[in-house]
């Protein structure tokens, strides 16, 4: 029996609208300010090789599924796994989902914040003194250190992306993603010719394709894997609530891999522009988090209009951040409407405030509470790593397993094919979703807890 959608909770109106949603939701900070530190504080081009490993037998068959199990039910995660295994453990998938986009959208907002702020730099021009990266730098540390300023801005982030979902998928969402992930992709060509032709960029980019194996362990892999999942958006079930909103026309498999690629070509593009511009500037690779604030505006300022492309490439990046923190908070707020029966404007006012309430002590993590750590870590590196590295692979590994063995890939597949979309690599599909996607996250997560003891 084929379920209709329920039109009243919102539906894509295109194609295009729902590629884009996908993949603003898939392209953001993962990918232009988390994939370029994380890959040079483990070894650059080893990294990203295991990267791309991740996103073909992990990401993509994942991504399908997300879409399926979403299109199938029209409902949040929760309410998905309750309707295909009604009273069974699988619904904690779905709380897990909404918990972790919860944790991750504390700390993204406070990203975010760091993005809005410098488009307000960029405005202001107080990025064009800043020819050496050290300067760059400077002014980023004492930026992050300063509570008013972070907890000022965000909120502003946070304040945008509750306006837009309150305003619901198609006339908030789907409007917004339409024009700005086709200009984020001009902008970082422009950006990688610029850094390509600087001197000494070669070596940035032997670095950055170079696979170093000796830098590779356990360690590194449950990264790159955690990495895969945040920068797809899978694991939570966002996926799951994008493809709720799926008329059942659309063929998901081709939307799938429009997605993924888009994704990892704005991810590979980004490398491109990093790591050539921070071997020519002679900086570190492993900078951490400031990585790409402090390499860009340094950049910037020696090229011509270089405040101008400040602007547009900081503003670039707000818009991609508010793009996925949009479809965060959409998994927690469509689990109070379609489960609590609350309505929309009250969902994203209340549970956004307390999520920003949650960020504080993330954004006070580089100043106030610098020196508050646990397991090693800052408030704020204990919720991304909680988040990313285990409730992200954990949530897509049962969502593999869901799929592939409890539902089952035969009634996956007819709701992949309805309207008679054809799906051309299901037998890969189907053999990676039942054996290689659960057992590669299962054996990354065993080597790492035998490697740590
Ligand atoms: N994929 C987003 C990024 O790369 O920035 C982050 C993200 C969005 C993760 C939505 C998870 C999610 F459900």
């Amino acid at each position: 029996m084929m379920t209709e959608p329920n039109h009243k909770r919102g539906l894509w109106k295109t194609r295009m609208g729902f590629i884009l949603a996908a993949s603003g939701s898939a392209v953001g900070l993962g990918n232009v300010w988390k994939f370029p530190y994380i890959t040079g504080q483990n070894g650059g081009g080893a990294f990203v090789l295991v990267y791309l490993i991740c996103i073909a037998v992990v990401g993509l068959p994942i991504m399908l599924a997300e879409f399926t199990v979403g299109r199938k039910t029209n409902l949040n995660p929760v309410g998905a796994f309750q309707q295909l295994k009604p009273g069974t453990l699988w619904v904690g998938i779905g709380f897990m989902g909404v918990l972790a986009g919860f944790l991750i959208l504390s700390f993204y907002g406070v990203v975010g914040g760091w993005t809005l702020a410098y488009v307000v730099k960029s405005l202001t021009l107080s990025m064009e003194q800043f020819t050496s990266p050290t300067a760059a730098g400077a002014l980023f540390d004492s930026f992050i250190a300063n509570t008013g300023q972070v907890i000022l801005y965000h909120a502003l982030f946070m304040g945008l992306t509750m306006a837009i979902v309150i305003k619901g998928v198609h006339g908030g969402i789907e409007k917004a993603c339409d024009i700005l992930m086709p200009t984020l992709v001009v902008m970082l060509v422009i950006l990688m010719i610029r850094a390509l032709t600087l001197d000494g960029a070669m070596e940035g980019v032997k670095f950055y394709l170079y696979p170093d194996f000796s830098k590779l362990n356990g360690q590194v892999v449950l990264l790159a894997m955690g990495q895969a999942f945040f920068s797809l958006s899978l694991g939570m079930g966002a996926m799951i609530t994008y493809g709720s909103y799926l008329p059942g026309k659309e063929n998901l498999t081709s939307a799938t891999l429009y997605v993924v690629l888009f994704d990892t070509l704005i991810a590979l593009l980004m490398g491109m522009v990093i790591f050539p511009a921070v071997f020519a500037m002679g900086l570190e690779p492993t900078g951490g988090p400031g990585l790409v604030f402090s390499v860009l505006p340094a950049v910037f300022s020696g090229m011509p209009f270089g405040w101008i492309v400040s602007i547009i490439f900081f503003g670039l990046l707000a818009i991609a951040a508010l793009t996925s923190a949009i479809s965060l908070l959409e998994v927690v707020v469509a689990y109070f409407i379609d489960q609590k029966k609350w309505g929309r404007k009250k969902a994203v006012l209340v549970m956004g405030g307390v999520i920003f309430a949650l960020g504080i002590p993330s954004g006070l993590s580089e100043g106030l509470l610098k020196d508050f750590k646990l397991f090693g870590m800052t408030f704020f590196e204990n919720i991304d790593n909680i988040a990313s590295n285990y409730l992200l692979p954990i949530g897509g590994m049962l969502t593999a397993v869901f799929v592939g063995w409890v539902w089952g890939t035969k009634p996956a597949h007819q709701e992949i094919e309805r309207h008679e979309t054809p799906f051309h690599w299901a037998a890969y599909w189907e053999f990676v979703i039942r054996y290689v996607a659960p057992v590669a996250v299962a054996m990354v997560f065993l080597t790492q807890f035998f490697a740590t003891g």
